[in-house]
């Protein structure tokens, strides 16, 4: 019997370990975030070292899905003034990719979005003259100008393959993503169109971000989102490795 209630316990503590989300740093270099379900309680939080206070910003990620969602979520920044202060989504029904910026929306038309392949995507946005812009698989968006002119500031919470409805939460299915994503970084600037042509054919070189960093990354990862190896995962060619 005492056997028996032991090895309960242990079964018992094993299932809170593996429910408990894992906070790491790491190099993820090289390896993916697998969302291998539609639901709310995958998700993984980056950890920047500072608060914001930044005027301008770029994200860059690459994306490889089966769009099981409406409106597939690939990143969301949140602070305390705006819920959505940096998020990108992507629009189903009218097949657009959406970006916010202080909780404002702008759709861009006419950019691929595949299932089965990888997607590179990077977002530019500037506080001084209030443009956004988007580039995917090294097709440029025009500029469209959103949100208020002022720069991101406080603590944010940024969130991989959810969308965050308000600050640190709030998460709705129909904006879960199923996938990969990989190769996420934020910098505190507008690349320019060279850098993220780099980005793009996943060059070496390509410039690493300064507020957000894959090859040194402080996260926490919860549910049945897991670390795994590009390799093991994707078919990929020798050019795009790194
Ligand atoms: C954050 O801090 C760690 C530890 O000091 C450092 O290694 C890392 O490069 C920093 N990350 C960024 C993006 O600056």
């Amino acid at each position: 019997m005492k056997r028996l209630s032991s090895y309960v316990f242990f079964i018992v503590l094993c299932g809170l370990a593996l429910s408990q989300p894992i906070k790491d740093r790491k190099c993820l270099r090289e390896k993916v975030i697998t969302f291998p379900q539609l639901a709310t309680n995958n998700w993984v939080k980056l950890h920047p070292n500072e608060s914001m206070d930044m005027s301008a910003a770029t994200v860059c990620l690459r994306f490889y899905t089966e769009q099981m969602s409406l409106d597939p979520c690939l990143f969301s920044l949140a602070t305390p003034s705006y819920p959505q202060d940096f998020s990108l989504r992507w629009l189903s029904f009218s097949k657009q990719y959406e970006m916010t910026i202080h909780s404002f929306k702008v759709q861009f038309d006419g950019l691929v979005f595949k299932n089965n392949q990888w997607i590179s995507m990077c977002a530019t946005w500037d506080a001084n003259s209030g443009l956004a812009q988007m580039f995917v698989n090294k097709v440029a968006s025009i500029k469209k100008e959103v949100g208020p002119k002022v720069s991101f500031k406080g603590n944010p919470v940024i969130t991989l393959g959810q969308f965050q409805t308000q600050y640190d939460g709030g998460f709705n299915q129909h904006n879960a993503f199923t996938g990969f994503i990989a190769d996420v970084h934020v910098h505190g600037q507008v690349l320019t169109i060279r850098q993220i042509k780099t980005y793009m054919e996943a060059k070496t070189k390509y410039k690493l971000g300064d507020y957000i960093n894959w090859h040194n990354l402080m996260y926490t990862i919860a549910g049945s989102a897991q670390v795994e190896e590009k390799h093991q995962v994707t078919f990929y060619s020798k050019e795009e490795q790194q």
